[in-house]
């Protein structure tokens, strides 16, 4: 089969199509022919700390889609042609999670991920993709998706009547936006770009702010939320917006902490957290059991997840250098 690997070199040039054995599925695993593999901000992190060793010949990417083409002895779940899609840990199926399930990440220092044609994996790590989705729809599910649903809902509980505020217009903050919308609760976008929030505006953002023109968006916030603030953060920047987060959050609020968009270690105030009786949930993408209770309800509220751009499998580092550009919208796809 062919594959991606990362052959050591940082940056886009350490991307190399090889022809490698296909995996064959051993007790308990099923082989998936993969149709379609999305990128996340991980990836380029993985991509351009490829020179510091460790993840060489390892096939990227943790997101991705296709159908069962074989299966191992001992699999009942699943049945050649069956159409599926693998959760990001594939070792965290369900309860809470555990430091011994990181190594499990796909895509990442020591377990391959989903660009290449085939790989193999244990039955319980997959999960069904949604009938009204296709491939391409599906391959963006399992880390942005997937990471938005545990932290707001699962662990959040947002609901009809909540605030919630998203940062920019990537893959997580798009799935809250969606989130939110399908439940009735209120959203805010903040953005670098009009063009952009007006397109978050027909997902049904109703409080804009381009956080360019307005980098004090925090006051901006609080003014036009009548000095409530939002119930729900998503929390995507790390040092660059998480003071500003911590003035947004509302009476009772919760901030989930995931994102380094500006870099790792924020060094937030935290006073105001007991004034406002506010909480912080950190999260780390989800379980197989999380994946599930978002498919279930992408499928009762017929969400369709927002893909910018499909690439071809041989144009898997013109994808990369797209995301590293930062003019998408939603997700980037490459369809095999
Ligand atoms: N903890 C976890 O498990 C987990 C899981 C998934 C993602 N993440 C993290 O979450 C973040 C988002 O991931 P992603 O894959 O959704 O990224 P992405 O699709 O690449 O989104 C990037 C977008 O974020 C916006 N942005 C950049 N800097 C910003 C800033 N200072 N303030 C507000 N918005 C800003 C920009 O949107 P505009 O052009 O609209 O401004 C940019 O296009 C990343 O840091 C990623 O590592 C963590």
């Amino acid at each position: 089969m062919k594959a991606y690997h990362l052959n050591g070199q940082a940056g886009v040039g350490g991307l190399v199509l090889a022809d490698v054995s296909t995996p064959e599925p051993a007790s308990g695993e099923v082989r998936i022919r993969v149709e379609a593999a999305s990128l996340n901000y991980r990836d380029l992190m993985i991509l351009d700390r490829v020179g510091q060793g460790g993840l060489n010949g390892r096939i990227p990417l943790s997101d991705g889609a296709g159908v069962v083409d074989a299966i191992g002895s001992d699999v009942v779940q699943w049945n050649v042609g069956d159409r599926v899609a693998a959760s990001f840990f594939r070792d965290w199926v369900s309860g809470p999670f555990r430091a011994s399930y990181v190594p499990s990440a796909l895509g990442g220092n020591t377990a391959d991920g989903m660009l290449g044609e085939y790989v193999v994996l244990p039955a319980i790590a997959l999960v069904a993709v949604p009938a009204h989705l296709t491939s391409v729809e599906a391959a963006t599910l399992p880390c942005a998706g997937v990471t938005a649903w545990h932290g707001l809902i699962a662990r959040g509980g947002m609901g009809k009547g909540d605030t919630l505020l998203v940062q920019g217009t990537g893959g997580v903050a798009l799935f809250g936006l969606q989130f939110a919308t399908a439940l009735g609760a209120r959203a805010i976008v903040i953005s670098s770009s009009d063009e952009k929030l007006a397109r978050a505006k027909a997902l049904g953002g109703s409080i804009l702010i381009n956080y360019r023109d307005t980098p004090d968006w925090d006051a901006a916030l609080m003014k036009a939320t009548d000095g409530e603030g939002a119930s729900h953060i998503l929390e995507l920047g790390g040092p660059g917006t998480y003071d500003r987060s911590l003035r947004s959050v509302a009476s009772g609020g919760k901030i989930v902490q995931i994102g380094v968009l500006t870099g790792f270690g924020p060094k937030p105030d935290l006073a105001r957290l007991q004034w406002e009786n506010a909480d912080i949930i950190g999260v780390t993408v989800g379980s197989v059991e999380h994946f599930t209770a978002m498919n279930r309800f992408l499928t009762d509220k017929a969400i369709h997840p927002i893909v910018d751009r499909v690439y071809g499998f041989d144009q898997a580092r013109e994808a990369f250098a797209y995301l590293r550009t930062g003019a998408h919208f939603g997700k980037i796809v490459v369809k095999l």
